[in-house]
């Protein structure tokens, strides 16, 4: 079984993803840890974010491990430990030159596939996963959330690592980020036809859960 849950930054996904793959006793995939850990090793490489070869040749020469480990995706790159370095603002803001180069999109896709074929249920969040990545999922949602409301939400998060910006800030740099996201010429940020679409902004994160898990419920009825 695969479900995918798809939407913009700080929609609420990754929390929910997790949560849901728990109640169903399924993996859970953060596919922007991916993107984040490849963006990382670009920048420890010093490549030019803007040549599609180097920044192949950097998925090539370096060996990437994703793992789940106390409902967190953990990420490895030649076997040291990145899970931490991976959430920085600078490879935040770099990611969307990984996000948009066509080869890499295409490699992080296969990995994904694969890491998907070794398990029987799976949760997988990211910004393609319905329209691209598993086109044949079995249940697709696409998260929606106004973006002074993720806003908030993502200076709650960044307050706790002790990382104090203006919400003003925040919400400028999670609408660019939409931006960018949505007009990329490959795997563009959009939900897939099929998807059951959630507006989060007024909902508590358990309230978000519940909502995926009563969909989840209904559409297993119907396919028995
Ligand atoms: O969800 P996130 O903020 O951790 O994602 C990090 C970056 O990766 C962000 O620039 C969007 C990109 N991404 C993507 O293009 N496709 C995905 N499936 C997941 C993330």
């Amino acid at each position: 079984m695969i479900i995918t849950i798809d939407g913009p930054a700080a929609s609420g996904k990754s929390t929910a993803a997790r949560l849901l793959a728990q109640k169903l006793s399924a993996s859970f995939l953060d596919t922007g840890a991916m993107y984040r850990a490849v963006t990382l090793a670009a920048m420890q490489a010093s490549v030019n974010m803007s040549d599609e070869d180097e920044l192949l040749s950097v998925i090539r020469t370096n060996k990437f491990e994703f793992s789940v480990t106390d409902d967190e995706m953990s990420v490895r790159i030649n076997g040291i430990d990145f899970t931490e370095q991976i959430r920085t603002p600078q490879v935040t803001a770099n990611a969307r030159y990984i996000a948009s180069c066509p080869n890499v999109r295409e490699k992080l896709v296969e990995m994904q596939r694969q890491f998907a074929a070794s398990r029987q249920k799976i949760v997988t969040e990211g910004r393609d996963q319905g329209t691209v990545a598993f086109p044949d999922a079995d249940i697709k949602f696409y998260l929606v959330a106004d973006s002074a409301a993720r806003a908030k939400r993502r200076q709650a998060d960044l307050r706790a690592g002790g990382d104090d910006q203006t919400l003003e800030q925040i919400q400028m740099a999670i609408e660019e980020r939409d931006k960018s996201d949505k007009n990329r010429a490959v795997g563009p940020l959009k939900p897939a036809d099929d998807a059951v679409i959630i507006d989060t902004t007024d909902l508590s994160i358990d309230g978000v859960v519940e909502k995926l898990l009563s969909c989840v419920k209904e559409k297993c009825l119907k396919k028995n």
